[in-house]
């Protein structure tokens, strides 16, 4: 058997997720007005810079939705049914799963995730600290139909979706969302959304406009992980990080801008930019707590109790699944 052939022959052929991360770039890029999707923000350093980002004095959502998860959690506690088992969407940090786990009667936590080794790792870590807790970790996009563990069965389900990540979503898309998630979960389960609240303009500018130029670099990661994954050529120094809030369509926008008229290269296909022309990279969705609500009825849900902090900046919903 030639071991070698194989080999070589693979050594230059991209793995499935990087093909799918430049399939995306040149088409994203290829569109008029060009965008780039936030879900490629989180590699290594992506990750690293939006936990630099949670800990900044502008950025009010992490603290603020950890406030409410820890002040609310005996209420929250009272609407768990006894051996639940919570089924996170997504699962980066476990800072705010190890809230619940540790005020609510669950029996199995089931995080889904794109990343299987990451989940492997805070599975473990979840294991040694609540020794009673079975873990089931589903490696699955969560926004597409997964099956669920079949030792949850029978259980009553809670649906986790924290960190305003809906916010992300188009408001259609994050409609196909909760009816998807209501599908996995099933009538009578109960999903725990945290979602940001609009508010004053200039607080929400700032957010997304640190003085530590934090939310920039973390924007322009995007440039250089295109740089070294798919071998672009694009000068970073050459765009710039804008951020601002769309008031009519309820979102922060981010973009970068190009400083000058260029034209950056990768995987053999060229494109150009004007001075002054951007890359929209994320909408950051802001919802008042009634078209929250009208967002949850008009996909499936039920809105069962909804928890603010004092100054009103983030909101935590209880949602139940309506036949
Ligand atoms: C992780 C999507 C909730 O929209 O606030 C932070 C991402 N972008 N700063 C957000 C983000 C810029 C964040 N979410």
């Amino acid at each position: 058997m030639n071991v070698h052939a194989p080999a070589l022959a693979n050594a230059h052929l991209p793995d499935e997720r990087t093909s799918a991360f430049a399939r995306d770039v040149i088409a994203d890029l290829s569109q008029q007005p060009k965008r780039l999707s936030p879900k490629y923000f989180y590699d290594a350093t992506g990750s690293e810079l939006f936990e630099q980002i949670t800990r900044l004095v502008e950025y009010y959502p992490t603290r603020t939705e950890l406030g409410i998860l820890r002040d609310c959690g005996p209420q929250i506690a009272a609407i768990i049914p006894q051996g639940a088992a919570l089924v996170e969407f997504g699962a980066g940090a476990t800072t705010k799963v190890r809230l619940l786990l540790a005020s609510c009667a669950f029996k199995t936590y089931v995080p889904v995730d794109i990343s299987g080794d990451f989940l492997n790792e805070q599975a473990s870590a979840l294991r040694k600290d609540f020794p009673d807790l079975a873990v089931h970790p589903v490696v699955a996009d969560f926004t597409m139909p997964f099956a669920l563990p079949g030792e949850i069965k029978d259980m009553p389900k809670v649906g986790f979706f924290p960190g305003s990540t809906i916010g992300n979503f188009e408001p259609h898309e994050a409609c196909r969302f909760l009816r998807s998630a209501r599908e996995i979960l099933g009538v009578g389960a109960l999903m725990i959304v945290g979602a940001d609240l609009e508010k004053n303009e200039r607080m929400l500018h700032d957010a997304y406009n640190d003085a530590a130029g934090v939310t920039a670099r973390f924007n322009l990661n995007l440039l250089v992980r295109i740089n070294r994954e798919l071998g672009g050529n694009f000068d970073i120094s050459a765009f710039t990080h804008r951020a601002i809030y769309n008031r009519e369509q309820h979102r922060i926008e981010m973009h970068l801008v190009s400083r000058k008229s260029q034209s950056v290269r990768m995987l053999g296909t060229s494109f150009s930019f004007r001075t002054g022309e951007s890359i929209h990279t994320e909408n950051s969705y802001k919802y008042s707590v009634e078209r929250f609500g009208a967002l949850a009825r008009g996909s499936g849900w039920r809105v069962l109790k909804t928890w603010t902090d004092a100054e009103k900046l983030f909101s935590v919903h209880a949602l139940v699944a309506e036949a």
